[in-house]
C-alpha cells in the first residue's frame, strides 16, 4: 500500500560554477526553472503533494518560486554542511510527517515521475531505503554504489573517500533517494562528518539503515535522466535532452515536425493533432496550438493561442495575449500582442497588431499598424467583423472600426469609423494629363542644347 509522501528538495547550493548573479536552480530549461521542473516532478510523483524545499540564506527568488508550488514549505539551511545537513534543515516537516520520504536535488531536472515511481515500488517491496543509480560513462566525482552479493545496496562511497578499487565502480549515485523509516530523524541524526570533505553526507544513511537490519535497494536509470547541472554547458546539455524528448513526444502524439531538431518547445506547449511545424520555430511558455494548424518556418510564439486550422508565418511573432481563432492567417513579419483575432481573420503581411480585437473574417492589409501606445498608456483598437483595413494604415488607438467598414490605404485613422462606411485620410489625388510627356521632351531638349 503506498503511503503519504513528503518530498524534500535540496536547493541550497549557490552554484558558483554557473558564474551567475542568480542562484543556480532558477536557471531555466524549456522556459521553466530547474527548481520548477523538480517541484513539478515532486507534485506528480505517486502519493506526492507534501513538499519541503531547502534553500540557502538570502535566496528570496528561490523561496518565492518554491512557495508558488502547491503545498510547499520552505526551510533555510544556514551553512552548507552537506546533503544530510540540508535534509535536516527540514527537520520540522520530517518530524511531523508519517509516511515515506523522497529526496530530490533541484539541480537534477530531467528525472521522470515513472522513475520516481520505481523507487517507491522498492519501498513497497520491503526496502527501507531505495537509491536511484546509473552506469556513468565517466564516474568522476559521483558517489559509488557498492552492492552486496544479493544485489542489494551495501553502501555509497563518495569519490573522495573511496579506495582505488571502489573508484573503479561505474554504478553511481544520482542523489535521488527514497526512505521508509520508522524514525527518519534518528537515522539522519546518526550521520557524522568524519570524511574527506568534513560534510554530513546523506549517503551515509545506507550503512546506518543496514546496521539496523534494514534493506537498501538500487533502481537503475539512464545517465541522461540524472544529469546534474553545475555549469552553463550542462544547462545546455539538459536543454538539449529535454527538447529531444519533447519533439519525440509531439511526433508520437500526431504532430509533424519537418526538421525536429530545429523546433524548441516550452515546458507547457500544447499541440493538437495534425499540427505541422516547419523548421526553426521557437515556443516560449504558454502556447496552445489547435488541430491542423500550421506554423511555418521561423516563427516565435509566446503566451499565445492558435486556433484549429490557423496558418502562422513564415516569420511571424505571436506575443502574450495573441488569441487566434479558427482558420486565422497571420503571415510574414506580422507581430500580434494582446489581440484576439476571430475566426477567419487575416493579417498576412508586415503588420503590428497590439492591444485590441479583430472581428471574424476581417482583413488587415500589409503594413497596418495598431498605434497602441501614446508614450504613457496603452489603448485598444477594435476592428469589427468583416472590416477591411487597406495597406499602410495607422490606426491610432483608442479606436473602433465598425463591422464591414473599409479603411483606405495609407490612412492615419484617429476617429471611429461606422459600420459599412469608408474612411479615407489622405490628400486627394491630382492628375495632369500629358504632363510627363511634355516634361520628358523639355528636359531632353535642354540636355541636347548643353551638348551632353
Ligand atoms: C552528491 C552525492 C553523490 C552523488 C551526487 C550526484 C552526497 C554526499 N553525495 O554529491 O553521492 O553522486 O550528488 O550528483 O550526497 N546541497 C544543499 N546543501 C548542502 C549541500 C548540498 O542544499 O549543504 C544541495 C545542492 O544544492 C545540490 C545537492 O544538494 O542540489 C547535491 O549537492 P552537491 O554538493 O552537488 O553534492 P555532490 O558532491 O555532487
Ligand atoms: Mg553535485
Amino acid at each position: 500500500m503506498s503511503r503519504d509522501l513528503l518530498t524534500v528538495v535540496l536547493a541550497a547550493g549557490k552554484g558558483t560554477r554557473m558564474r551567475s548573479t542568480q542562484p543556480k536552480v532558477l536557471h531555466r530549461i524549456a522556459g521553466r526553472s530547474m527548481l520548477g521542473h523538480v517541484l513539478a516532478l515532486a507534485t506528480a510523483a505517486p502519493g506526492g503533494g507534501k513538499l519541503a524545499v531547502v534553500v540557502g540564506p538570502d535566496m528570496d527568488g528561490v523561496r518565492k518560486e518554491a512557495l508558488a508550488a502547491p503545498g510547499a514549505a520552505v526551510y533555510v539551511q544556514e551553512n552548507q554542511a552537506g546533503t544530510a545537513d540540508a535534509v535536516l534543515a527540514a527537520r520540522e516537516a520530517i518530524g511531523a510527517h508519517e509516511g515515506d520520504l523522497l529526496v530530490l536535488f533541484a539541480d537534477t531536472p530531467l528525472i521522470t515521475p515513472e522513475t520516481v515511481g520505481k523507487l517507491l515500488v522498492e519501498l513497497e517491496r520491503g526496502a527501507q531505503v531505495a537509491v536511484l543509480g546509473f552506469e556513468a560513462r565517466d564516474p568522476g566525482s559521483y558517489g559509488r554504489l557498492i552492492t552486496a552479493p544479493d544485489g542489494t545496496l551495501a553502501a555509497i562511497r563518495e569519490a573522495k573517500d573511496a579506495s582505488s578499487s571502489e573508484r573503479e565502480i561505474r554504478l553511481c549515485n544520482s542523489g535521488v533517494m527514497a526512505f521508509r523509516l520508522d524514525a527518519p530523524l534518528d537515522v539522519l541524526g546518526k550521520i557524522g562528518n568524519a570524511n574527506a570533505k568534513g560534510e554530513f553526507y546523506l549517503t551515509d544513511a545506507i550503512e546506518i539503515v543496514r546496521a539496523q537490519g534494514g534493506k537498501a535497494a538500487v533502481v537503475r536509470c539512464d545517465e541522461e535522466e540524472v544529469l546534474g547541472v553545475n555549469a552553463r554547458q550542462e544547462l545546455a546539455a539538459a536543454e538539449a535532452i529535454w527538447q529531444r524528448r519533447a519533439r519525440e513526444r509531439a511526433m508520437a502524439e500526431g504532430v509533424t515536425l519537418i526538421a525536429p531538431e530545429t523546433v524548441w518547445f516550452a515546458f507547457d506547449t500544447v499541440l493538437g493533432r495534425d499540427v505541422i511545424i516547419e523548421p526553426n520555430v521557437f515556443f516560449g511558455p504558454g502556447v496552445t496550438v489547435g488541430e491542423g494548424a500550421e506554423i511555418k518556418a521561423n516563427c516565435h510564439l509566446e503566451g499565445a493561442r492558435v486556433g484549429a486550422g490557423a496558418r502562422v508565418g513564415p516569420f511571424a511573432r505571436l506575443r502574450p495575449g495573441a488569441v487566434l481563432g479558427r482558420d486565422v492567417h497571420v503571415g510574414n513579419f506580422v507581430e500580434v500582442k494582446n489581440v484576439s483575432m476571430a475566426d477567419g481573420a487575416k493579417a498576412n503581411h508586415l503588420s503590428y497588431l497590439g492591444d485590441g480585437s479583430v472581428g471574424a473574417k476581417a482583413n488587415i492589409g500589409a503594413g497596418t499598424i495598431f498605434c497602441n501606445y501614446d508614450g504613457f498608456f496603452k489603448h485598444a483598437t477594435e476592428i469589427g467583423e468583416g472590416a477591411f483595413v487597406g495597406s499602410n494604415s495607422a490606426l491610432v488607438a483608442p479606436i473602433k472600426i465598425g463591422a464591414g467598414a473599409y479603411v483606405g490605404s495609407g490612412s492615419v485613422i484617429t476617429k471611429d469609423v461606422a459600420a459599412d462606411a469608408l474612411a479615407l485620410e489622405r490628400s486627394s489625388q491630382e492628375e495632369r494629363p500629358g504632363w510627363a510627356l511634355k516634361f520628358r521632351t523639355m528636359m531632353a531638349r535642354r540636355k541636347a542644347a548643353l551638348g551632353r
